[in-house]
C-alpha cells in the first residue's frame, strides 16, 4: 500500500477576514454548541471563557466564521433553544461583556461570529409568557401566543390535533393560581417553549429590535432557528396529507417570507451587511429555494445532504439537486454533514443504513466504526471540494461517534424524553470535546472541575485535539490541510463544477480549469487520470489508484490541458 500523498505547503492562515461582501458565499463556518465545548470555569459546562481560550485553535483550523448555538439566558430545557432573555448571555456560558469580547477577538484573528435567533418560540420563563400566564383569556397579553379554550364540553380537549415535533400533543393546558384549569397554549416544540403569534406587531418589532442590539456589537449574521415555522393557519386546521405547497397550517406558509424581507432589510442597512442564514427542513427544493431570493435569506442549511445516504447516485442526485434549485435564485449552496440535531457522521456512515432520519431506531444498530470513519473523511474531502459554503460542527474535524449507550439518567434531550424513549434523542452529538490527556473529560475542564454536564467514554484519549495534532493521517490532520488547501485553491469556494464522465460507483467532477474531486464508493480500485498531481487524498491510495470510500483532490500537472475530459473516465478501468 502507498504511503498517503503529503498535503502540498499549506497556505497561511488569513490574517484578516475577507472584506468581500460575498465572504459568506464561500465561508467555512464552524458551529460551536458552547455546553461542549470548552469549561474554563471548571463547573462541568462549556463557557464563553473556553471558546476565547481556544480562538488560536479555530484560527488554525482554517475557519472563516463561527455559529454559537444559543448562548443566551434559559432554564436549559432544550438546552438553550428555549430563551427567556435574547439580549443577554445565560451566566453559565459568562457575561455579556465577555461575548463581546469573544466578538472582537475572533474577528481580530480572522473569524466572524454568526449567533443563533430562536424567533419560534420563547421560554416559557420568558416575561411575556409569565405575563401571559398572570392575564386572563381574551388580554392583549395572551395575544402574542397562541392561547386557544379547548374543544370538548369542559375544555378538556385540546383546541386541535397538531403533534410537537418533539412528540406528543402540541398543545398545553394552563391552570391558575389556584389550580383551576385554563386555556391552552401551543408549542410545536416542548411545553417550555410556548410559539410566538407573528401576526401579531409586537412579535416584529421585537425581533427587529433584537437583531439590531446583536449586528451593533458586531456579529456578521444570525443562523434563524426553525425558519419555516413561525406563521400558522389563524383558522388551526388541522394537518392532512394533501395539503399542497404552502398550505401546511404551521410549516412553510407563504406569509413567512415578509418576515424575512423585513430581516434581511435590516441585515442590509449596515455598511457591512450582516448575513441570515436558515435552518429549514423542507424536501420540496422550489419552495427551499424560495426563501434564498435576493431579497430574503443569504443561505439555508442543505439537509438533503447531510441526512443522504452514503451511495453515488443519492449523492449524485443530492449535489444535483441542490445546485439547480439554488441557481434560479443565485444564491450559494451550503454542504453540511452534521450539526448537534443529528447522529455524527463517523457512526451513521458505519451503519448499513447511511441515511439520516429522526426516529429512525437506528441507535445501537451494529456499526462498523472504522468503515464510517473512512467514509466520514472522504465526505469531507467531497463537502469541501464542492461551490458554496461549509458548515462544520464541533467535533466533526475530530471524527468523534455517537455516543449511544449515555444512560438514561443522564440524558437531557426532551426529543428523548418526549418520544418516550422511541426517539434515541440528540445527546449523543453533544458529548463535551476531548482536549488533551488519556482520561475523561480530557481537558474538557480543568483537573478537579465538576463532572461534565455529559460523560465523555472511556476510549476517547486518541481521538483528543492533543493526540490527532501529532498525527499525519488523523481526522484533524484531514481538515487543516483540506480546509487551508480550500482556502489556497481559487477554483475551490463559491461557483460551479463540470461533472466528468465516470463510473457508475464513482463521482468525479472538475472546478476551474485545474482542479478535479473523484470519490470512489465502488469496491474495484480506480485509475487516476494521468498527467495529474494529487494534492490530498482522504486515505492512502493502493498503488497509485484510488481505493473504495475515498476522496482525492487532482490538479491538472505542468499547466496542460486537462486529462480528464479526455479519454480517461475513472473508473472504468481497473488501476
Ligand atoms: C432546531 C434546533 O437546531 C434544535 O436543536 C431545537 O431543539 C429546535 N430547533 C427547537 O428550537
Amino acid at each position: 500500500m502507498a504511503a498517503a500523498p503529503e498535503p502540498v505547503d499549506p497556505a497561511p492562515a488569513r490574517a484578516e477576514p475577507h472584506d468581500d461582501a460575498n465572504w459568506w458565499r464561500e465561508a467555512v463556518v464552524y458551529q460551536v454548541y458552547v455546553r461542549s465545548f470548552a469549561d474554563a470555569n471548571g463547573d462541568g459546562i462549556g463557557d464563553l471563557a473556553g471558546v476565547r481560550a481556544r480562538l488560536p485553535y479555530l484560527r488554525d483550523l482554517g475557519v472563516d466564521a463561527l455559529w454559537f448555538s444559543p448562548w443566551y439566558p434559559s432554564p436549559m430545557a432544550d438546552t438553550g433553544y428555549d430563551i427567556s432573555d435574547y439580549r443577554s448571555i445565560d451566566p453559565a456560558f459568562g457575561t455579556l461583556e465577555e461575548a463581546e469580547q469573544l466578538i472582537a477577538e475572533a474577528r481580530a484573528l480572522g473569524i466572524r461570529t454568526i449567533i443563533d435567533i430562536v424567533p419560534n418560540h420563547v421560554s416559557d420563563q420568558h416575561p411575556w409568557f409569565r405575563e401571559a400566564l398572570d392575564s386572563p383569556p381574551g388580554s392583549p397579553e395572551r395575544e402574542r401566543f397562541w392561547f386557544r379554550p379547548g374543544a370538548g364540553a369542559e375544555g378538556e380537549l385540546p383546541p386541535n390535533g397538531w403533534q410537537s415535533i418533539f412528540g406528543g400533543c402540541a398543545w398545553t393546558r394552563t391552570e391558575d393560581a389556584a389550580g383551576a384549569p385554563g386555556e391552552w397554549y401551543l408549542h410545536l416544540f416542548a411545553p417550555e417553549q410556548p410559539d410566538l403569534n407573528w401576526t401579531h406587531p409586537d412579535v416584529w418589532a421585537e425581533h427587529e429590535d433584537i437583531l439590531r442590539f446583536w449586528f451593533e456589537r458586531g456579529v456578521a449574521g444570525v443562523r434563524i432557528d426553525s425558519a419555516g415555522l413561525l406563521v400558522k393557519d389563524p383558522q388551526l386546521a388541522e394537518e392532512t396529507a394533501e395539503s399542497g405547497p404552502g398550505e401546511h397550517p404551521f410549516t412553510d406558509r407563504d406569509d413567512v417570507h415578509e418576515i424575512y424581507r423585513q430581516w434581511r432589510a435590516i441585515a442590509d442597512g449596515y455598511a457591512e451587511p450582516r448575513i441570515l442564514v436558515g435552518e429549514i427542513w423542507l424536501p420540496d427544493a422550489e419552495r427551499f429555494a424560495r426563501y434564498l431570493r435576493p431579497d430574503e435569506l443569504h443561505i439555508a442549511f442543505n439537509f438533503d445532504f447531510l441526512a443522504c445516504p452514503w451511495e453515488p447516485d443519492r449523492m449524485r442526485n443530492s449535489i444535483e439537486s441542490a445546485l439547480a434549485a439554488h441557481a434560479p435564485v443565485d444564491a450559494p449552496t451550503t454542504w453540511v454533514l452534521s450539526n448537534h440535531d443529528v447522529t455524527r457522521p463517523v457512526t451513521r456512515y458505519g451503519r448499513a443504513d447511511t441515511s439520516f432520519a429522526f426516529e429512525s431506531k437506528r441507535a445501537g444498530t451494529p456499526t462498523d466504526l472504522e468503515r464510517g470513519h473512512r467514509r466520514a473523511r472522504a465526505a469531507a474531502l467531497l463537502a469541501m471540494a464542492l461551490p458554496g459554503s461549509m458548515y462544520v460542527y464541533q467535533g466533526e474535524e475530530l471524527g468523534l461517534p455517537e455516543v449511544e449507550d449515555i444512560p438514561f439518567d443522564r440524558r437531557q434531550d426532551p426529543m428523548w424524553l418526549r418520544s418516550g424513549g422511541v426517539d434515541p434523542g440528540r445527546d449523543g452529538c453533544r458529548v463535551p470535546i476531548p482536549w488533551a490527556g488519556d482520561r475523561p473529560p480530557y481537558g474538557f475542564s480543568e483537573a478537579g472541575a465538576d463532572r461534565p454536564w455529559l460523560d465523555p467514554p472511556e476510549n476517547w484519549a486518541p481521538l483528543t485535539v492533543a493526540a490527532q495534532s501529532e498525527t499525519a493521517t488523523s481526522m484533524l490532520s484531514l481538515y487543516r490541510a483540506g480546509l487551508r488547501l480550500r482556502r489556497a485553491t481559487p477554483a475551490l469556494g463559491d461557483g460551479s463544477l463540470r461533472w466528468l464522465p465516470s463510473a457508475d460507483a464513482v463521482l468525479s467532477f472538475a472546478r476551474g480549469d485545474d482542479f478535479a474531486c473523484i470519490v470512489n464508493f465502488g469496491h474495484e480500485p480506480i485509475e487516476l487520470p494521468a498527467g495529474t498531481d494529487v494534492l490530498i487524498a482522504s486515505n492512502d491510495l493502493e498503488g497509485g489508484a484510488l481505493p473504495q470510500d475515498t476522496t482525492v483532490w487532482l490538479r491538472q500537472a505542468n499547466g496542460e490541458a486537462p486529462s480528464w475530459d479526455g479519454s480517461t473516465r475513472p473508473g472504468l478501468s481497473k488501476g
